[in-house]
């Protein structure tokens, strides 16, 4: 991959997750270049972050097309456009079809807030609490056919405060998300870590297991875990 990887943000709703890669672009800390934000909705205020950092926009509403596959060609070939090396999924909220997954096979990111293969799918922070789990966090990972089942890169880890609401743990969730998220993205972008007949590599070498990085309950981090190469450093 290109050390200045062209990459496109796809955004549903409020976009903290992109804010996090535009904050971190914007001051040297991770060398993408943030090409085009698009979202299925116009009225996602990730859109406005994008404008508002100065990157350009593209927007189809899914509303419009009667099945999956023809709403996923045009948005392909409107991400095309930009000819992205990496596509970052960040609170899209939609399933991508077989062929749009194998268009881009080993260049689609998702983050999900669950410590993935536990509790993929919807409302995940209510889940952990009804089922008294000690932690929580979020995964980044190689986005496949499967839903949040694709090849886990990072792994952000948190405990669960005693007596909080969903709302407050998903707000820790998205924080570490902010940190977790860009990090591992640079590596793909830095060709590091990539994905490619059906393993990840890191630094050439077979990884079948995330990185894990372990937060405290404010959100700071207390292990620093890089890929393998990093770790003999
Ligand atoms: C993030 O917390 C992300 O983990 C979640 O959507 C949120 C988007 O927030 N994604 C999923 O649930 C995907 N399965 P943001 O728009 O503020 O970045």
């Amino acid at each position: 991959m290109a050390t200045r990887c062209k990459t496109a943000v796809l955004v549903s709703g409020s976009g903290t997750n992109l804010q996090a890669f535009i904050d971190r672009v914007g001051c040297g800390a991770l060398d993408l270049e943030l090409s085009v934000v698009f979202s299925n909705k116009p009225d996602a205020f990730g859109l406005v972050r994008a404008r508002n950092a100065g990157i350009p926009t593209a927007c189809i509403e899914h509303g419009g097309f009667t099945d999956r596959d023809s709403f996923d060609r045009s948005m392909a070939a409107k991400l095309d456009e930009w000819q992205p090396d990496l596509l970052i999924l960040a609170g899209f909220m939609r399933i991508l079809s077989a062929a749009f997954v194998a268009r881009y096979a080993g260049r689609i990111l998702n983050i999900h807030p669950a410590l993935l293969p536990a509790y993929p799918g919807l409302n995940t922070h209510q889940r952990v609490l009804d089922a008294g789990d000690k932690w929580h966090g979020s995964t980044v990972h190689f986005v496949t056919e499967e839903l949040d089942g694709g090849p886990r890169i990072l792994q952000g880890r948190l405990p669960v405060v005693a007596g909080e609401t969903a709302d407050q743990l998903a707000a820790r969730v998205q924080a570490v998300e902010h940190q977790i998220y860009p990090e591992a993205a640079g590596w793909v972008g830095e060709g590091r870590v990539e994905f490619r007949d059906g393993r990840t590599r890191i630094d050439g070498a077979i990884a079948d297991e995330a990185v894990i990085q372990v937060f405290d309950r404010a959100g700071k981090k207390l292990q620093v875990s890089r890929p393998a190469a990093d770790r003999t450093r």
